[in-house]
């Protein structure tokens, strides 16, 4: 509220002018006596030109020199494509996003197996004690594609996975874990390529390990967060725990005795209590982290139990919860209240709370043979993406995370190998979502799917009766992204391609191209009936896009 007078003054602003005006009147009629002062009063104001002329100078010369004077801080130019060769190699489905030469850029790192490293580097695999060919890790720069580092690492790779420290943790150096054939395990500096640490492994000749590897708290007091294994041979599964920063292991080998069959999920009770949560036949089984380590070095961790879980799970067989068919996927989403738990399994879709392990939503009839992926339909509400079948038969479904509604659906005929979908958020709160699918959508004959191109489309919420095709491929897919190469930027795809059969190099190709730059010569593919739009006002939408960095 204002105040009255003020009201009053806005009402009539020239009462008060004019009484001022009277009063500065009357002023002069009385200074009038006192000639002597004038001379003295015309100098000061003179005084206040020239200071008003001098601070508005002052002020224009400070603004001239930081705007042309002073060169702004060089930017990195970001290639809006490249791409990179590699002869007779082959590669494997990896990649790992990370600024390594600190130019606020994302660069790539990967894996191929060659007999030399690349063109302009003299490294080969003998340098290091490898037959020939052997496994390279490389890191590329994200802005012009050329070589940061590489240099033979393993003579075969098992396994490879890169954890991402927490940022409370400074003082911990990202890094890739490899399990090498034969026998090794080390630990690979992402940002200089240097081996952290490398010891023998003790994973048996036909030991498959379980992915994903899992974080676990720092358990040896070292500052870093230390790493659990599990591993699988014949229908046994074991795990081990090894420090994070030495690789050493903790403790010994322990049999977990369930029969798992896919990747185990770190989870963490609302109550701050860690679970190992794996699919086993048909059920859910679970153990908690404290048991785990107890067993493994006969010594009580740092560890607690949730006592509502220790109530559902049976101790002898660590089944937690029955599920209509074999889980095939366990996931961490985000729920209201902490983590919740997505549940596939061959029969169904089921969203568990994080505490109670109540299912909040299930989804019947759906054949989902890929790990779900998030992303944002509504603004910031997290929805989820399945696929629904394989093949010609494949459809994409976009779920809303909370209810479980099917928010869209399309069918998108895949292709053996096809890479997973991808989304990447937008500045309005929704995603971007990227899908792999045949050139030809609709009317499809039975042609051999490993001729047909393969096409990316694109969709966003706001135009959901449209797919954006945006490049075509022959060429067989390892791995594929969708990264925000800077933050607030434009949106980039780096694509892998190489020869499908490890046994059998090729041409290892690893493409950049920034999504805006394919929109223009794009195919809008409208699915059904939608708005009238003209292609290029589409386009036009598509290309108008702005992405925003995670989290
Ligand atoms: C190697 O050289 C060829 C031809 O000069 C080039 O096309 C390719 O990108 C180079 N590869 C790498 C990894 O630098
Ligand atoms: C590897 O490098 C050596 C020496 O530079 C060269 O003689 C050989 O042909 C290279 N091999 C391949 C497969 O490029
Ligand atoms: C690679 O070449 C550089 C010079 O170009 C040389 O100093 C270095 O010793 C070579 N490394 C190996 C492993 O041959
Ligand atoms: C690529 O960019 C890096 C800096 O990010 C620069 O040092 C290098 O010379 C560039 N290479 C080429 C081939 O442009
Ligand atoms: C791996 O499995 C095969 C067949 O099951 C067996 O013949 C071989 O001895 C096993 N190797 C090891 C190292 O256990
Ligand atoms: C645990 O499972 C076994 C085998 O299914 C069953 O015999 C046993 O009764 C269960 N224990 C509890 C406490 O439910
Ligand atoms: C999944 O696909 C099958 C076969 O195409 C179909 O019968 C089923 O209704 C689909 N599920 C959902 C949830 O749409
Ligand atoms: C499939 O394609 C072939 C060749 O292009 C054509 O002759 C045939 O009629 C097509 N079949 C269907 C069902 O469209
Ligand atoms: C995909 O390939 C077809 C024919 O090979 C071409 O007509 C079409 O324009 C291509 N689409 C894109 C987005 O490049």
């Amino acid at each position: 509220m204002m105040d009255n007078k003020d009201v009053e003054a806005e009402i009539h602003p020239l009462k008060n002018e004019d009484r001022k005006s009277q009063e500065s009147f009357g002023n002069r009629l009385k200074n009038e006596d006192n000639l002597k002062s004038m001379p003295a009063q015309s100098r000061l104001s003179r005084c206040r030109t020239v200071a008003f002329f001098l601070s508005l100078f002052i002020c224009l010369f400070v603004v001239f020199v930081v705007s042309f004077i002073i060169p702004c801080p060089d930017r990195p130019v970001s290639q809006r494509m490249w791409k990179i060769d590699y002869n007779a190699a082959v590669t494997y489905d990896f990649l790992a996003m990370e600024d390594i030469n600190r130019d606020k850029i994302q660069d790539v790192v990967f894996l191929y197996k060659n007999t030399n490293s690349s063109n302009n580097s003299n490294l080969s695999c003998a340098d290091e004690g490898f037959s020939s060919p052997c496994a390279f890790v490389a890191a590329v720069s994200g802005a012009n594609g050329s070589v940061l580092w590489e240099r033979p690492v393993v003579q075969d790779v098992a396994f490879v996975e890169c954890t991402t420290p927490q940022p409370s943790d400074h003082k911990v150096s990202s890094a890739c874990i490899l399990v090498g054939r034969p026998g090794s395990f080390l630990a690979v500096d992402l940002f200089t390529g240097e081996t952290l640490w490398s010891h023998p492994s003790s994973f048996g000749g036909n030991t498959s390990i379980l992915t994903p590897l899992l974080q676990v708290p720092d358990i040896d007091s070292d500052g870093a967060p230390d790493l659990l294994i599990l591993t699988q041979e014949g229908k046994e599964v074991s795990v081990y725990i090894y420090s994070g920063s030495t690789g050493d292991q903790i403790g010994h080998r322990s049999s977990l005795g369930v029969d798992g069959v896919s990747g185990p999920l770190l989870h963490v009770t609302r109550t701050g209590a860690h679970y190992i949560l794996l699919p086993c036949a048909s059920s859910l089984c679970g153990c908690s982290l404290k048991g785990l380590y107890k067993k493994v070095t006969g010594r009580d961790g740092p560890f607690k139990s949730d006592p509502h879980w220790e109530n559902m799970l049976n101790a002898s067989t660590h089944r937690l919860l029955p599920s209509s068919g074999a889980v095939r996927y366990l996931m961490n989403v985000p729920g209201k209240a902490g983590q919740d738990v997505l549940l596939v399994s061959s029969q169904d879709c089921v969203l568990l709370d994080g505490q109670e392990l109540t299912p909040r939503w299930t989804l019947g009839a759906a054949q989902v043979l890929r790990k779900p992926i998030l992303g944002h339909y509504k603004p910031d509400t997290p929805a989820v993406v399945i696929e629904n079948g394989t093949g010609i038969n494949r459809q994409i479904l976009l779920l809303d995370l909370s209810s479980g509604a099917i928010l869209w659906s399309q069918t998108l005929p895949s292709f053996p190998g096809a890479p997973p979908p991808n989304s990447l958020p937008t500045a309005d709160h929704r995603s971007a979502f990227f899908f792999w699918g045949l050139h030809e959508l609709i009317g499809t004959n039975e042609t051999d799917p490993r001729d047909a191109r393969h096409s990316l489309y694109m969709f966003h919420p706001t135009l959901p009766s449209v797919l954006l095709e945006l490049a075509n491929v022959s060429a067989n897919i390892i791995a594929f992204d969708v990264v925000l190469f800077e933050p607030s930027r434009h949106a980039a795809y780096i694509l892998l391609t190489g020869p499908a059969s490890l046994d059998v190099p090729g041409l290892v190709s690893m493409i950049k191209q920034k999504v805006r730059d394919l929109v223009p010569d794009s195919r809008v593919v409208h699915l059904g009936e939608g708005r009238p739009d003209s292609d290029q006002a589409i386009r036009g939408r598509f290309s108008w896009l702005r992405y925003r960095s995670e989290v």
